[in-house]
């Protein structure tokens, strides 16, 4: 297995996550309202809860499973947010991610996505990449449908801070679609 690489984009870095963002996470992750959108994140977020999910991605990239990196601004290298390919299929994966509020509406989720797009067709070979969030989340909505995701419809799934099933909206990339719109 190679090691997890770093993805540039034009303002952005998307490199494996280290415990040297492990204050940075408690401050941006903490806030309840990333917490209250993104259906993983537990609420207060604390160190311990950081070292814990961070002990989880060698594990995750080595079988392919789960592949989280760290988005941090350029020269910088100050946490912006996260950004996570999730398999749910045997080709296909599911794209999840967080930016910090200070961050919010800055285009800087849908350039991470862009670029986590491109590394799960290229590298992981998908067919397609899902994408869900809750209705009240539009927001997320914009993230994936300026990447070219369309929308699937409404689902019930798991939605573990709420401690049960929630209806969220379903999106999807297929990889033709994905090609089509890099030769458009
Ligand atoms: C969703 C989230 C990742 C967006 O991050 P971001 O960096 O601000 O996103 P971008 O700036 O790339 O794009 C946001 C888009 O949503 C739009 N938007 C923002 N608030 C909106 C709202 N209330 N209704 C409709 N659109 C909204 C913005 O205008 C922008 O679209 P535009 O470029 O067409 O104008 C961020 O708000 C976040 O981290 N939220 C908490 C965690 C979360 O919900 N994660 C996703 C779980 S599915």
């Amino acid at each position: 297995m190679l090691p997890q690489p770093s993805l540039l984009t034009e303002r952005l870095a998307l490199r494996p996550c280290s415990e040297r963002d492990v204050p940075a996470l408690v401050t941006l992750a903490g806030d309840p309202r990333i917490a209250a959108t993104t259906g993983t994140l537990p609420h207060p977020y604390t160190e311990a809860i950081a070292h814990q999910w961070l002990a989880t991605h060698a594990p995750g990239w080595s079988t392919g499973s789960q592949a989280h990196f760290a988005i941090v601004d350029r020269p910088r290298d100050d946490l912006r947010g996260v950004i996570s390919l999730r398999r749910d299929g045997q080709d296909t994966a599911n794209i999840g991610y967080w930016i910090g509020v200070p961050s919010w509406g800055q285009g800087l989720a849908t350039e991470a996505c862009a670029a986590l797009i491109a590394f799960g067709f290229d590298h992981w070979a998908l067919s397609a990449i899902n994408g869900r969030h809750l209705p009240e989340n539009p927001a997320s909505g914009r993230v994936l449908l300026k990447n070219g995701f369309t929308l699937q419809g409404r689902v019930r799934a798991l939605f573990p801070i709420r401690g049960g099933e929630e209806e969220l909206d379903s999106y999807q990339l297929t990889r033709e679609r994905w090609l089509a719109r890099l030769l458009d």
